[in-house]
């Protein structure tokens, strides 16, 4: 039979870390006819993801603008995106997550009558401002998909609370802890020299990550403050890899620059940041991928949000829901930096999210749904 065509469709750096492994997976496949499109959403931060990886787009929509708005990106994605099916007719469109991209790519094919798989599907909050746009995204996205990768048991309970076919989930495991796998070395040297110069051993690093939409101005304002008050306790070094958002980037530069015990980095490659993750005390964070990467390297996360729609690691012990205070903030920071027997209780490695072989996983779905594999493959089921 004729090889199964799939387009791959990203835009973003959380994305492309999560579908990188999934299409190296269906390159080494001889059952795959496997193409990429970007949209370019992001563009440094993206280009910094399929260079560390190697993938090499066949279409790339170089979208971005600064400062644009959700209908920018909307409507050129959309624009772009069918105008690329329409001449390649896949038998399948990839989409992954929960950003503007992902939705445009699933509404392109739609509307083009094209089969849409939806990778890391399932994840909620239930609230469709938290997080704004990524709930209503994941959740328009789901809607159109005939085939949906949840990565966990919980994903695909609500899944099938929202009317979604049984036969049409599977459960995979995370991409992102595939990603991990290839990244984190023990003997790892940084190409950043600023990482080198840390002294792990004598510091307590703190590594910070920030730059939801619904955190911009006042959140974000005391997310600073409180990294401010926090890197005058003692032994602590804050490592903070700002977002280039300029809604992100102008205010932490503003709060936090030259600060004693504060390093502001550029976005870092993926393998330098997971390396300084696995080398760091603890995470403050309010992104969805290092919510699923730290637990794996048995890294308490201080989530910097009132929600998550990731609540396996929180049942597990191992990250907790913070809000965005400056006071909360400070006094989570310091029960991890002070009480040891708090710490430890959260930095058991635990992989509620992956297991390595989530792309296999998704490959083999993709194969059972189209006839060419018989047996459905296993769900993911995590250790323990
Ligand atoms: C987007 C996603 C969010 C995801 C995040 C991951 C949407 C609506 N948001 O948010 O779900 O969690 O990416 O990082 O899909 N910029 C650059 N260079 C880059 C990237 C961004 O300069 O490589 C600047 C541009 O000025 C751009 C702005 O950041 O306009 C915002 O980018 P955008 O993709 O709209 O929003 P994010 O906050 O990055
Ligand atoms: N990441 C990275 N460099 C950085 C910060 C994050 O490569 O400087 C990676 C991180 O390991 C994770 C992903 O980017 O895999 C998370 O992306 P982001 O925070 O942009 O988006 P979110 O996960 O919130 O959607």
């Amino acid at each position: 039979m004729d090889r199964i065509k799939v387009i791959s469709v990203f835009g973003t750096r959380p994305e492309a870390i999560k579908m990188a492994p999934l299409v190296k997976e269906m390159e080494k496949s001889e059952f795959f006819d496997s193409r990429v499109a970007v949209t370019a959403q992001h563009r440094e931060m993206l280009d910094q993801v399929l260079s560390l990886f190697d993938v090499k787009p066949d279409y790339d929509l170089d979208i971005m603008k600064h400062r644009q708005t959700l209908s920018e990106i909307t409507c050129s994605a959309l624009k772009g995106l069918e105008e690329i099916f329409i001449k390649e007719k896949p038998d399948l469109v990839l989409v992954h997550g929960d950003t503007t991209t992902t939705f445009a790519g699933a509404l392109a094919a739609f509307y083009s009558q094209i089969k849409v798989a939806h990778v890391e599907a399932g994840l909620r909050t239930h609230n469709k401002w938290l997080p704004f746009p990524e709930e209503m995204n994941r959740k328009l996205t789901g809607a159109i998909a005939d085939l949906h990768f949840a990565p966990t048991k919980t994903a695909k309970e609500n899944l099938l609370r929202e009317g979604v076919r049984e036969e049409r989930i599977y459960v995979t495991g995370n991409t992102v802890i595939d990603a991990l796998k290839t990244t984190v070395r023990e003997d790892y040297v940084f190409r950043n020299d600023v990482l080198n110069k840390i002294d792990f051993k004598r510091k307590k690093v703190i590594l910070v990550t920030a730059h939801r939409r619904e955190n911009w101005g006042e959140p974000l304002e005391q997310i600073c403050l409180g990294l401010k008050r926090l890197s005058a306790e003692k032994d602590v070094c804050i490592v903070y890899p700002v977002h280039l958002n300029p809604a992100v980037w102008d205010t932490v530069h503003r709060v936090l620059q030259g600060l004693e015990n504060v390093i502001l980095l550029e976005p870092l490659d993926t393998d330098e940041l997971h390396n300084l993750m696995a080398k760091s005390f603890f995470v403050l964070t309010d992104s969805g991928g290092l919510q699923e990467e730290a637990p794996s390297l048995g890294k308490p996360v201080l989530v910097l949000r009132n929600e998550t729609e990731r609540p396996e690691a929180v049942k597990a012990g191992t990250v907790k829901v913070i809000g965005t205070s400056c006071e909360s903030i400070l006094k989570h920071a310091r029960i991890l930096l002070y009480d040891q027997n708090e710490y430890m209780k959260m930095a058991g490695a635990v992989n509620p999210y992956g297991d390595g072989f989530a792309s296999k996983r998704i490959v083999e779905s993709i194969l059972y749904h189209f006839g060419i594999r018989r047996e459905r493959p296993e769900e993911f089921e995590p250790e323990g």
